[in-house]
């Protein structure tokens, strides 16, 4: 079978289709180019001085070796794999299981071709109370993931002792050995430090390559190698996104064209970015995404130290379904979002629709039609009713579903959001607006260090009753 395409269309945000008040003329868009080149060879200087090691993930095979290594050690008796982890150290492991292995893959035994999987990226206790309920009698056929960069994350740190505990108790110091496996820092960190004392095999986090960027490092390699997910197609696919959107000609680079355009709407009020899938595989992907745009790109200061308080808004929506939920706010609102379909061409799989009751004949043109079809369909369907009210669309095509695809589009959309950052002149790598909030976790939980700060927490803690009705 040969390679598949992921490619982005971008027509649809053109004032020939949309008119001039709300698209894209063509002299925009020659201005585009201009000011995007710099941000293209810029966003390879940094790669060549090592300043962005995600973007050579793509080649990095002794983590793919030494992920199936691991695998292999770990796989015999393996029925439950479980990952602890939160943000970038979670969604992509979703989103790959989500794209790449059927909807039924832990209900259906058939249909699975490794461990079932779950994710605990949250520290809901009914949630964790009945997983935990299901699974302490499993736990010597269960592998227990965690991903913690720093190790210090509450909610990672928190359900990693909780399920240590369990483990300790049920099977013991070499059990608890046996069941867990750390990906985190190679040298330094909390994980490290307790994966060192325990002896517990590790994975390395690589080291400069920040939470959301790292999916294709052990961080989302191992889950999805248990899983019987191809890694190595998944790593070839981005790397032959790399030898697209490394091109220093705007034109024929995917990712400069997708930032350019989302920066200039952004610019000319429509700073929401809505990803809109017409697949329930690829559903996850946007909420990867989410976390990468809006992490990557939401600032407070420029590069220079100015107050910008830049970023787009990144919102998830899934088709069809929600065409039944947002396309009226989406026609009729405010005409100040950029949309990005996702479009699969072909599924390989189809469902026919039977026949109409005799009944409701006005369900007969459905009949005998193939439900990709109608999906198909609707995509084309409610572009159609965006662009009448010229509202600005884009969709990235996947020629199919598979993990070669999976890889390009991830490496993509991490490029766009390298170069995104360079044109709105912020830093894209660091978070540091979720500090504060981890800080008063921390204060809030009696962390010793943060005694001030809860005292600060104390009057937003306390419920006003003039204000509770
Ligand atoms: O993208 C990021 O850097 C964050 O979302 C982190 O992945 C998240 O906060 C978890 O951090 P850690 O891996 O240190 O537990």
């Amino acid at each position: 079978m040969s390679e598949t395409n992921v490619s982005l269309y971008y027509k649809n945000v053109m004032a020939e289709t949309i008119g001039s008040e709300h698209g894209i003329t063509q002299e925009q868009l020659e201005q585009l180019d201009k000011e995007t080149l710099p941000a293209i060879v810029e966003c390879n200087r940094q790669r060549q001085a090592g300043q962005i090691p995600y973007r050579d993930l793509p080649y990095k095979e002794d983590y793919a070796k030494d992920v199936k290594a691991v695998a292999k050690e770990i796989q015999a008796g393996c029925e439950n794999f479980v990952v602890l982890g939160i943000g970038g150290s979670a969604l992509g492991n979703i989103a790959l299981q989500t794209a790449l292995n059927p909807y039924m893959y832990n209900m259906d035994e058939k249909q699975r071709r490794g461990p079932c999987l779950f994710v605990f990226d949250n520290v809901d206790p009914m949630q964790l109370a009945s997983f935990l309920s299901w699974i302490e009698n499993k736990l010597d056929k269960t592998i227990f993931n965690v991903i913690s960069k720093s190790g210090r994350t509450a909610e990672t740190a928190s359900q990693f002792m909780a399920i240590s505990q369990l483990l300790l108790d049920k099977l013991g110091e070499d059990g608890f050995r046996k069941q867990v496996v750390a990906t985190t820092d190679a040298k330094e960190g909390t994980l490290r430090k307790i994966a060192d004392q325990s002896g517990l095999r590790t994975l390395e986090v690589p080291d400069g390559v920040g939470g959301r960027f790292s999916v294709l490092s052990p961080v989302g390699l191992l889950s999805a190698e248990m899983c019987g997910i191809d890694i190595d197609a998944l790593l070839s696919g981005a790397a032959k996104m790399d030898n697209t959107v490394n091109k220093e000609d705007f034109f024929s680079n995917p990712a400069a064209i997708n930032a350019a355009i989302n920066r200039h709407f952004y610019n000319r009020g429509k700073p929401i970015s809505v990803m809109m899938p017409y697949s329930y595989a690829l559903k996850d992907l946007s909420d990867w995404y989410r976390q990468l745009w809006a992490e990557s790109l939401g600032k407070t200061k420029d590069l220079q130290g100015n107050d910008v308080f830049v970023g787009p808004t990144p919102v998830k929506a899934l088709g069809t379904t929600d065409q039944h939920s947002q396309v009226q706010l989406y026609r009729e609102g405010p005409n100040d979002k950029l949309f990005t379909f996702l479009q699969v061409k072909d599924f390989q799989q189809e469902v026919i629709i039977g026949d109409a009751p005799d009944v409701a004949p006005e369900l007969g043109y459905l009949a005998g039609q193939k439900m990709s079809k109608l999906l198909n369909s609707e995509k084309l369907a409610t572009e159609y009713a965006l662009l009448h009210d010229k509202r600005p669309c884009m969709t990235v095509l996947f020629d199919r579903i598979d993990a070669s695809a999976i890889g390009q589009f991830i490496y993509l959309f991490e490029v766009t959001t390298s170069i995104a950052g360079l044109l709105f002149g912020i830093n894209a790598y660091d978070q540091p607006a979720v500090e504060l909030g981890k800080e008063a976790t921390f204060a809030l939980m009696g962390r010793p260090g943060f005694e001030e700060l809860a005292d600060k927490i104390k009057p937003v803690a306390q419920i006003d009753e003039q204000y509770v009705v």
